[in-house]
């Protein structure tokens, strides 16, 4: 109704203002602010001198988080040396125009370097070039990157709720699988002095070799919140009935964990609303934050990236409904905390390549930087009642 009302004259604009709905100059960070919600963009350092790129990305976002500068192939491209210019140009602007930073990713299995993944390591010594890999980044962005995926996508989508097969689990793995302890390495008494019978739980999880990247990373940098980050987990499913398993474990035992992220790449227009809800609404109850990492809706587009006009209006719903999810779980400290999405103009998206150009138009900004359906939907639902 607000709304409506809205379109007629101005005095009544400004009261709408005032009431909740965004005014038609105000941005996303504008909108965010009032909340105190971060609206984030997933971004490419070699993007940020084109003025178009950049002018947009500070005006409208509070955060950004390096899309593949962070990646061990990036950060990382030789055993003995890192590269920590590109990680440093976004952490740069964002400081320039007074945006948090979020890190992203310091363990995954996609976008390994060579000597890595063909090294040939034992467990010990990949354990120790884990160990120095998260210390040596994390150390290196301490009091500047306030929240990091430590951990990326280690449950396997193809066998429910079970760990994926990786280098760090189990190819050969960091000596820390269910039951086996490193070489070497004393597993701690519980960090919950009430709970001493916890300690034993620890070396017994799959998911041991997980708690030590969250107690490494922790020891770099004690400010920084952690987080876990997975794809396909934001409803409630196998999958996220198991990260939900592993995060109420690290709750117990003191393991440092912050956060839960879920990428929320949505694909084919469909998402279950309802119980993406009740997923935030469960993790959050945990005590951790929820952050939406990754969010994009793909939509099908012809040779010349157009896609349908009444497509654009279904992902503008689905932007908006996601927001307002995330927005309801949303409480003064913890909750659900952040939007970011993927990029944010469809000159600029993963999911062309992904896809091989068969889907695109999955952003809030068109490949010539004007706002989208879904910009307006999504700013609409960042100002709370
Ligand atoms: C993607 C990047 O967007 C691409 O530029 C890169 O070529 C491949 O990786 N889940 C993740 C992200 O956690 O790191 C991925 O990013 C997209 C899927």
């Amino acid at each position: 109704m607000r709304r409506r009302a809205c379109g007629f004259v101005l005095a009544v604009a400004v009261l709408c203002r005032g009431f909740g709905a965004a005014s038609p100059e105000q941005s996303l960070r504008e909108a965010a602010r009032r909340s105190g919600m971060l609206i984030g963009a997933a971004v490419r350092p070699e993007q940020l001198s084109e003025a178009a790129y950049a002018s947009t990305l500070a005006r409208e976002f509070n955060m950004v988080e390096p899309e593949d500068a962070l990646k061990w192939e990036v950060v990382h491209p030789e055993r003995e040396s890192f590269d920590f210019s590109p990680g440093d140009q976004v952490v740069d602007f964002a400081s320039r125009h007074d945006m948090k930073v979020r890190g992203h990713t310091l363990v995954w299995h996609r976008q390994n370097p060579k000597w890595l993944t063909e090294g040939n390591y034992t467990s010990g010594e990949l354990a120790e070039i884990l160990e120095k890999h998260i210390k040596a980044v994390v150390g290196h962005y301490r009091g500047k990157i306030f929240a990091w995926d430590v951990v990326n996508e280690a449950f396997d989508e193809l066998r429910p709720g079970e760990l994926r097969h990786t280098i760090w689990r189990d190819q050969p793995g960091i000596g820390a699988v269910g039951g086996g302890v490193a070489a070497g390495y004393e597993p701690r008494t519980s960090s919950n002095p009430a709970r001493p019978e916890l300690a034993a739980r620890s070396s017994q999880q799959p998911y041991f070799y997980i708690e030590r990247c969250f107690r490494w990373a922790h020891e770099a940098d004690p400010q920084a919140l952690l987080f876990y980050n997975d794809a396909e987990a934001e409803a409630v499913n196998p999958k996220s009935d198991a990260i939900y398993a592993m995060v109420r474990d690290f709750r117990e035992r003191g393991v440092p964990i912050d956060g839960v992220g879920f990428q929320m790449h949505i694909a084919k227009l469909h998402a279950d609303i309802a119980s993406i809800s009740a997923n935030i609404q469960r993790f959050t109850a945990l005590g951790v934050q929820v952050h939406i990492t990754e969010l994009d809706v793909a939509l099908p587009v012809d040779a010349e990236h157009n896609s349908r006009p009444e497509d654009l209006q279904s992902q503008a719903d689905i932007y908006a409904q996601i927001a307002a999810a995330c927005l309801s779980h949303r409480l003064s400290h913890s909750g659900c905390t952040a939007i970011q999405t993927w990029g944010f103009t469809d000159k600029y998206s993963w999911i062309g390549s992904h896809s091989k150009q068969t889907e695109g138009a999955a952003l809030l900004f068109d490949r010539t930087y004007r706002t989208k359906p879904a910009y307006l939907r999504l700013r609409n639902a960042l100002v709370l009642d």
